[in-house]
């Protein structure tokens, strides 16, 4: 099934067209290609096989300033019907002029005939494909009106078509057109794209409208015009962004933030999906086999990140140095550069990031890389700027996060990090049967998280209980205390309540002379037994300073249970995973916290979603 992506408009064009490509991978293809206008030129690459290797000959090709200049593109992935698979068949085609590209879903009938009257013209075909025929039928029919040349050459064929065109010479414009193959089109800001399937567009725009047979449409970047195939205007309104598609969007969740909550289950299955291999009890990540020495030579594990990305380095670092034995580092990646860092090649520096784009985690990253470090990136965001530079690195493959508070990203990137460990380890010293038993607790964390979904109702609950307070404290031990740091930062920047993060034992160092009647500290107990008595302990000192104590409790943990207000039970699991359930919960409490206080859940104010600016 051949897939069609185009786009117009002011962003990287290179890059959005893979990233189209990619939505449309599970789709059969044997080859790929894509074209784009510029400096009155168009340029075409093509692969015989993968996206993968598309994109990477398009990024050899366009460096990013150069990709950024391009005006418009079409791109196409095929599965062969007129011709073998070769690049020569790939599309796009160009017309005999060089100057018009075109790609096609569906078969021309009559492309014989019409290659005969072309070839008796002059015209000299490269591929024996239905679509240079067409295309050069357009060429025939140009006279610097892109539009007007698709019109009568599609009025000229029989058979099945949805294209996408450019021309060198109207580089402002992509012209499409449907007959018994779909073709759709967004408008989006600062750019538009056409696409043969909507789940390309959705993730850029929801303005989408799509075409009826035997009409042609001029896209803009900013708006478009149809008409039918004999140039008669159709009237098509392009829709706004109502709240009626907010809600389709939101999948029926009032927010954004709660419905990426909702989908952990499935994007921790996305995390996993391929990267464990149970036989050798490891992970299997390809960019980490390119370490500069033996992974068994690597000595420090440097890890640069900001915010919640930077506490998901927190959570991971207890992996690296229990399975690992390595010594690790978690960077406030937006001091990293401002220090002297000492780093060589047998520095595993990893770059953290949901957006790719924040401006501090890409400066420590240059630094690190400037000092010789093993880098790597582990971002959500497909081709960003970190993703790039990195040049190797690990996609979390979360989905979108639109919320700007980050919920599903971080269990993601902590998930990631732990296999990362796991294959350190079991590159060092990690015994088989010790790697086996977190590889089986992160294969088990999807259903762990459906099972803590439902303290929904608990942690509203709660939320109404605490909402007017003040200060809420998070306390937390060994792996528990980023799950508090990241707790607090959840209920800060969405609720407004101020919150603090600390370990569990340092309160009595200074924070608990801020403790009041009645303010909440919300205990996370649920580690193993020893951790958990020694919070219980932590507990008692808070509560006879008159702490209004919620824990976060392994469910049946009668015990832990005697020593809290109220607690919220989730699913008791491996230490090491044991954040994914505890950071969930906190996500929920934060969420209820921001719906009761009447904020603006999904876009807090002064917060933007990704920081490029130092
Ligand atoms: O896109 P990044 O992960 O690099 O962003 C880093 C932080 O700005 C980000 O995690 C921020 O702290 C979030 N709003 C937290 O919810």
């Amino acid at each position: 099934m051949s897939g069609i992506v185009g786009y117009v408009g002011k962003a990287n064009a290179p890059e959005i067209l893979v990233r189209g490509l990619r939505k449309l991978e599970p789709r059969s293809y044997d080859s790929a290609g894509m074209a784009i206008t510029e400096n009155g030129g168009i340029t075409v690459v093509k692969t015989l096989g993968t996206i993968a290797a598309l994109e990477k000959k398009a990024r050899a090709q366009w460096a990013p300033d150069r990709a950024r200049a391009a005006a418009a593109g079409i791109a196409h992935t095929r599965w062969a019907t007129h011709g073998n698979p070769s690049e020569a068949n790939a599309h796009p085609h160009l017309d005999a002029s060089g100057k018009i590209a075109l790609v096609h879903n569906g078969i021309l009938e009559n492309y014989r005939a019409l290659r005969s009257f072309l070839e008796s013209k002059g015209s000299r075909f490269v591929s024996e494909t239905d679509t240079e025929v067409l295309a050069h039928l357009v060429g025939w029919f140009y006279t610097n009106d892109i539009f007007q040349a698709v019109s009568e050459a599609l009025r000229r064929v029989i058979g099945a078509y949805g294209i996408a065109a450019v021309s060198a010479l109207e580089p402002d414009h992509i012209v499409t057109a449907q007959c018994g193959s779909s073709v759709s089109i967004g408008i989006g800001v600062g750019g538009s794209i056409v696409a043969s399937d909507t789940s390309v567009i959705a993730e850029h725009t929801q303005r989408i409208i799509s075409l009826d047979d035997n009409e042609v449409a001029i896209v803009r970047v900013d708006d478009v015009e149809v008409r039918n195939l004999g140039g008669i205007p159709v009237s098509r309104t392009v829709p706004e962004l109502d709240e009626v598609e907010e809600a389709v969007r939101k999948n029926g969740f009032a927010h954004f933030m709660l419905k990426e909550i909702h989908e952990q289950p499935e994007s921790i299955t996305d995390a996993i999906r391929g990267r464990i291999d149970f036989e050798n009890a490891t992970a299997v990540f390809s960019s980490m086999d390119a370490a500069p020495c033996k992974i068994s030579e690597l000595t420090r594990v440097v890890m640069l990140g900001c915010g919640t990305s930077r506490h998901a380095g927190l959570a991971g670092e207890y992996a690296f140095e229990e399975l690992a034995d390595i010594q690790t580092e978690v960077e406030q990646a937006s001091e990293f550069r401002y220090r002297n860092p000492i780093l060589d090649k047998h520095d595993f520096a990893i770059a953290i990031s949901q957006s790719g784009e924040t401006a501090d985690t890409l400066a420590a990253l240059r630094e690190a890389k400037l000092k010789g470090a093993f880098v790597t990136s582990i971002c959500n965001v497909v081709s960003s700027t970190l993703a790039r530079e990195a040049g190797r690195g690990v996609y979390l493959r979360a989905g979108p996060e639109i919320s700007v508070a980050s919920t599903k990203a971080f269990t993601s990137q902590v998930i990631v990090l732990l296999l990362m460990a796991l294959k350190l380890g079991r590159g060092r010293r990690l015994s088989r049967e010790r790697g086996l038993e977190l590889a089986n607790a992160i294969a088990s964390l999807p259903d762990i998280v459906r099972r803590t979904l439902p303290v929904n109702d608990v942690a509203k609950r709660i939320a109404q209980k605490i909402k007017d307070v003040e200060h809420i404290y998070f306390i937390g031990r060994g792996t528990m205390y980023p799950v508090a740091l990241e707790g607090a930062l959840k209920v800060k920047e969405t609720s407004y309540i101020h919150a603090e993060g600390y370990q569990a034992s340092e309160m009595r160092h200074g924070p608990i002379a801020m403790l009041a009647q009645g303010t909440p500290v919300i205990a996370l107990a649920c580690c193993d037994e020893a951790e958990r008595d020694k919070m219980i302990i932590n507990v008692e000192e808070c509560r006879s300073r008159g702490a209004y104590i919620i824990g976060v409790i392994n469910a049946g943990d009668t015990e832990a249970a005697r020593h809290m207000d109220e607690f919220i039970e989730i699913p008791a699991t491996h230490p090491l995973v044991a954040p994914i359930p505890a950071v969930i919960a906190l996500q929920l409490l934060a969420y209820h916290l921001a719906c009761l206080r009447n904020c603006e859940i999904d876009k807090p104010r002064s917060l933007s979603k990704s920081l490029t600016v130092e």
